[in-house]
Formats: C-alpha cells, sequence, structure tokens
C-alpha cells in the first residue's frame, strides 16, 4: 500500500513496487518487497555484490565515500551498491540477473513465443 509524502522504489526485472522511507537502504527495501539482491557482508558496502542500476541519479542520495572508492567510473554508468543508496523521490532500480539466470529466462522466452506463434498458426 502507497503511503502519502513516501515515494515508491520498482525492482526489475519484476516490476514489483513498494514504499521507500527515506531511511531504510534500497536493500532492506528489497528485503522488505522479498526482491532478491545478493549480500554477502550484509549491507557494510564490503561485498560489492548488491550492485544496482539506477534510471534517475537524482531520485537517490549522492554516493557514499565507499562507493565513491569501491565503483569509482562505474558510478557514472548509474551504477550503485543497494545497500548504500537510500530513496528521495519515485525511481526504478535495475537488478542485473546472473548469466545463467538470463539464458535461462531468454530460452524460456522463446520457447513461450514459440508456442504462441504455433497456437497461431493452428
Ligand atoms: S551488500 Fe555488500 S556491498 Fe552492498
Amino acid at each position: 500500500m502507497k503511503q502519502s509524502n513516501v515515494p515508491m522504489v520498482t525492482f526489475q526485472p519484476g516490476g514489483k513496487s513498494i514504499a521507500a522511507p527515506s531511511h531504510r537502504s534500497i536493500l532492506e527495501l528489497s528485503a522488505k518487497a522479498k526482491v532478491l539482491i545478493p549480500t554477502r557482508c550484509k549491507g557494510v558496502a564490503g561485498c560489492l555484490m548488491c550492485k544496482i542500476e539506477i534510471n534517475d541519479s537524482s531520485a537517490v542520495n549522492a554516493p557514499t565515500r565507499a562507493e565513491e572508492l569501491k565503483l569509482g567510473p562505474l558510478l557514472e554508468q548509474g551504477i550503485r551498491l543497494a545497500c548504500q543508496t537510500k530513496v528521495c523521490k519515485e525511481v526504478t532500480v535495475q537488478i542485473p540477473e546472473d548469466k545463467l539466470k538470463s539464458i535461462v529466462r531468454k530460452q524460456l522466452e522463446r520457447l513461450k513465443q514459440g508456442v504462441e506463434e504455433d497456437d497461431w498458426l493452428a
């Protein structure tokens, strides 16, 4: 349920949205939304597993010192650490898929498309 004056964050792929109070990191919000963002360091900018892509850098806090040190030029490409990023206004977060998951998803999409084309021809 959307809370008034609280921005929403949308996680892609999947499209789940959740209210994003400013004191919560995107990593914390993803856990609340039951969206998996990998972590090994539990949110202390130590593992770099929680990389996400932000579509609008003005919608989140400025990069932390830890992000500047660890991500360097990736920051300019919109890459952030979910554990260090907090939402200021409505934003979409892209969670990179691991390679195996990406291959499986694309294969399933091709199969589904093939089934739909077969149905259309029948
Ligand atoms: S959770 Fe480890 S760097 Fe963000």
